[in-house]
């Protein structure tokens, strides 16, 4: 058992903004587990990090996957009895950027891109509920994307009015739906929830087109990790500043 030490979990963490950000908390003393639906993968990221003297672990969990939910819920309480921040990172995108393609996304686009960037991240969050609860300062941030941003898909002025996927920006908009319906539940407890928009990041799903670096891209879910007592909840921010929902 590791009292008193902060414990992440971040899913999806064996690359791009997963495990820039496990860097980035792990450079701050906290614990990662790193979540890889490839445990080789994780492994070696993980392998990566402690080179960086970061206490880094991996956990084989694809969040799809009820067992591997099951079997990080045995983990946590195995080894840690408390889980301080949850990190919804793991995301997918099945559709073709910049082409407005949405009378024709087929239904299996759709439910898999649902699955993983909603469904899953619902469920795993509940699975370990109980074990948020018993940190001082539950922290649980949902990798949203300003594409859920209805408000902004519906106005002709903003950047994103012709960037249409409409799978993945729906799947986050409903992301940004939990993140503020848990946030209203848990009110009155100290576990915080928001939804971070990391910018356009330079990672495989980002590309190389994408103005950002990792680092950077990685800082808005680390600012939201690391929330003080009288920090934001049931937000969705960018560096620190709210994005219109
Ligand atoms: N990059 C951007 O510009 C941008 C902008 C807005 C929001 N976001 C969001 O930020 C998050 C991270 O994106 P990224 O750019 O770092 O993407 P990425 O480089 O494609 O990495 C995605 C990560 O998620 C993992 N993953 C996918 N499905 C999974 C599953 N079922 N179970 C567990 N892990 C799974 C991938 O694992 P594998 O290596 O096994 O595929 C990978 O580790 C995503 O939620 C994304 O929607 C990104």
């Amino acid at each position: 058992m590791s009292e008193g030490k902060q414990v992440a979990l971040i899913t999806g963490a064996n690359k791009g903004i997963g495990l820039e950000t496990a860097r980035q908390l792990g450079k701050l003393g906290i614990t990662v587990i790193l979540g890889s639906r490839d445990l080789a993968k994780g492994e070696a990221a993980a392998a990566k990090l402690r080179a960086e003297g970061i206490d880094a672990r991996p956990l084989q969990l694809d969040v799809t996957n009820a067992a591997d939910r099951d079997a990080a819920v045995k983990f946590f309480n195995q080894h840690f009895g408390k889980l301080d921040i949850l990190i919804n990172n793991a995301g997918i995108t099945l559709e073709t950027w910049g082409v407005n393609r949405t009378s024709s996304t087929p239904e299996t686009v759709l439910q898999q891109t649902f699955e993983t960037n909603l469904f899953a991240p619902v469920a795993l969050t509940e699975a370990l509920l109980p074990l948020l609860r018993k940190s001082s300062a539950g922290r649980i941030v949902n990798l949203s994307s300003i594409l859920g941003s209805l408000t902004l898909h519906s106005d002709p002025k903003s950047p994103i009015y012709s960037s249409k996927a409409f799978a993945y920006d729906a799947s986050k908009s409903a992301l940004n739906a939990f993140t503020i319906h848990l946030a209203h539940e848990l009110r009155d407890t100290r576990i915080k929830v928001n939804s971070a928009h990391p910018g356009w990041v330079k990672t495989d799903m980002g590309t190389d087109a994408a103005p950002m670096e990792i680092v950077d891209g990685a800082t808005t879910s680390v600012a939201l990790a690391t929330l003080p007592d009288d920090g934001p909840t049931g937000a969705f921010l960018h560096m620190g500043k709210p994005l219109p929902w």
